[in-house]
């Protein structure tokens, strides 16, 4: 089995002001960690006004010996520049020292109607300016009770893998993360996870087992610091991608000593 480097990535969303984004950064980042510990990447998505301040405060503290955080934002244009009022490049991200961007979040896709293909060419736009993109996929509880989970989160990933093919993963990341299991206290269940995960690793198995097989899937939903470990004990369960306990520093960090 590949040995894939574990991913716990914190997603803000739109909480909070400046100076609570710079001290949750400093919390993190001043963190002591003894090396050699097999820590998980440490990645934060602040909400974009805040990022320039939270790059700093991550840079201020690296230093050896201290957790080392990298710095993402939570959504990008599909655009590459011009008139587009309102919409964030992937350069200008890049620019702002992101090394991530999340696309396809739920939350993107039911309140701003994302389509697949607009997620897609999110995805395509981060990953030219050397961005890494995490790419989110889930079913509603409708969905899931109609027994079509499978077939969403597959279609979701068609449409990335049309534009980009399955090299498209060489770098970037997948998360699964059940719509119903977002910011509402119901977590899938590590068996419930896994077995979607297991499929969506299968499904870019089918084009490039390499790619498939280094690629990370993180979980999304309601992951906290009691649930975190039996989620990451599941064979394709690469870490977490966590929103409400990603903005308590010590709630943040018992996920990330989970892994
Ligand atoms: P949650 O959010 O951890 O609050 O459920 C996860 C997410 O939306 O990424």
């Amino acid at each position: 089995m590949t040995d894939r480097r574990r991913i716990v990535a914190g997603n803000w969303k739109m909480h909070g002001s400046l100076g609570a984004a710079r001290e949750l950064a400093g919390a993190l980042a001043a963190t002591a960690h003894e090396p050699g510990r097999g820590l998980p990447e440490v990645i934060v998505f602040p909400p974009f006004p805040h990022l320039d301040a939270v790059r700093r405060v991550l840079e201020d503290a690296e230093s050896a010996g201290t957790l080392a955080v990298q710095l993402g934002a939570q959504d990008v244009s599909s655009q590459g520049e011009g008139a587009h009022t309102g919409d964030v490049s992937a350069g200008m991200l890049a620019d702002c020292g992101c090394s991530h961007v999340l696309v396809g979040h739920s939350e993107r896709r039911t309140a701003f109607r994302e389509s697949d293909e607009l997620v897609a060419t999110k995805f395509q736009r981060a990953a030219d300016q050397g961005l890494i993109p995490i790419l989110c996929v889930g079913e509603t509880l409708r969905e899931r009770e109609a027994e079509r989970t499978g077939e969403i989160v597959l279609r979701q990933l068609a449409a990335v893998m049309e534009l980009c093919g399955a090299g498209g993963f060489t770098r970037a990341v997948l998360a699964y993360e059940p719509v119903w299991a977002i910011g509402t206290g119901h977590t899938a269940t590590p068996e419930q996870a896994q077995e979607v995960h297991a499929l969506l690793r299968g499904e870019i198995a089918r084009t490039d087992a390499k790619i498939s097989a280094g690629l990370r899937i993180l979980y999304g939903g309601s992951v906290n610091g009691a649930n975190a470990a039996a989620l990451f004990a599941q064979p394709d369960i690469d870490g977490g991608l966590v929103g409400g306990a990603s903005l308590d520093a010590k709630e943040f960090l018992r996920i990330i000593t989970a892994v």
